[in-house]
């Protein structure tokens, strides 16, 4: 409540990025294996403390999220579709045995976060106020099992652009020297083990001078995935295309946020389908999609045997088209149709 009439923070929000800049608090709460998650609270936010036996430490038991808080055109602070982040929460967890957070703590602590560094939260136009909800296996385990307790944290941080390049087009390599993730595998959960396995492929790709990595099906390599923190989008004679969720897809909230805005608001026909590469190559437009990188468009593809750029290396009328209405509805500069945003009250 007295958040609301909090000045500002003295940062300068033309030069954000996506980094971490620390904030009052952070959100924190606890439960054993087999029981009930207890009422968590806010707490400074720091370092945390943990054995070193800790599930998370040694085995990789974790799982996040990513959520973005905007000031908007309502002269409020909101969020964008919460309830499908707490959903995704929780079934990463089951994935990697971790006791899921029920949906209403997870949005309530996610309100309550930003509600307590509600001056950190950018002015509009100027970037976010990124969420990182994270569950960890905080307590000690030596074999391989699940640990026996577990902490719930949401920390936050004003961001900026994901990529330097703000909404230039991005430069991206096809890799088939790395998967992203395997059939029947963990990469259609958002477990913090597919990050740490794509750091490497991602400096390679960097090194070479490109933006980022895409990643093609492990079975056959014939059909394209995704980006290592994005999905991914083409566009080919007014259709619009993405690879279906089969299980090594993660099911980004944005990629389902312009699947709906495509064929609701703009009336297009929309495809979700194995794409093969050699057809992704032929799109009029390619884009990327996700919470950080909000919807970025794609000029330059080069595969082991070429570079092909993609609408001459601009962003296509219909991306500009989908990124618009998804930020304007993100920061209420029109009507939410979809019923999508919560704001923090
Ligand atoms: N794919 C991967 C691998 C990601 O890490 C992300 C980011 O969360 C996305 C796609 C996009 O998901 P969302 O739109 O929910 O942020
Ligand atoms: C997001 O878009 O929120 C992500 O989690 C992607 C990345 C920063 C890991």
């Amino acid at each position: 409540m007295v958040a609301k009439e909090k000045q500002l923070q003295n940062i300068n929000w033309d030069k954000l990025t996506f980094s971490i800049t620390p904030t009052r608090s952070m959100y924190e709460a606890h439960c054993e294996i087999d029981g009930e998650w207890d009422e968590g609270k806010l707490v400074s936010y720091g370092n945390v403390s943990m054995s070193p036996a800790a599930g998370v430490l040694n085995y990789g038991q974790g799982i996040f999220e990513g959520m973005k808080a905007y000031r908007s055109a309502k002269n409020r602070v909101v969020l964008f579709r919460p309830e499908k982040n707490a959903l995704r929460a929780a079934t990463s967890a089951e994935r990697v045995c971790i006791p899921p957070v029920p949906k209403k703590m997870f949005i309530d602590a996610c309100k309550q976060i930003v509600r307590d560094n509600i001056d950190y939260v950018p002015p509009r136009g100027k970037g976010s106020l990124y969420l990182r909800p994270v569950i960890w296996g905080t307590g000690p385990v030596l074999g391989v099992a699940p640990a026996p307790s577990y902490t719930f944290l949401v920390y936050v941080s004003p961001v900026g652009p994901y990529f330097k390049s703000g909404v230039k087009c991005l430069n991206l390599r096809i890799t088939n020297q790395f998967h992203r993730a395997a059939p029947k595998g963990t990469g259609g959960h958002k477990v913090i083990g597919n990050y740490a396995a794509s750091l490497f492929p991602r400096k390679l790709v960097k090194k070479a001078g490109f933006d980022d990595a895409i990643y093609v099906n492990a079975a056959n390599e014939k059909f394209i995935e995704e980006l290592g923190s994005a999905n991914l989008f083409a566009i080919k004679d007014n259709v619009l295309m993405t690879p279906s969720l089969d299980g090594s897809i993660l099911p980004g909230i944005t990629r389902d946020s312009v699947l709906i805005i495509a064929r609701d608001l703009l009336h297009m026909e929309v495809r979700e389908r194995s794409i093969e590469i050699k057809d992704f190559l032929c799109a009029d437009e390619v884009f990327c999609s996700g919470t950080a990188v909000v919807v970025t468009p794609v000029g330059k593809i080069t595969t082991n045997n070429a570079a092909t750029t993609i609408n001459k290396n601009k962003i296509g009328p219909i991306t500009e088209k989908i990124r618009k209405l998804l930020l304007d509805i993100q920061r209420e500069e029109i009507e939410d149709p979809f019923g999508w945003i919560h704001p923090i009250n």
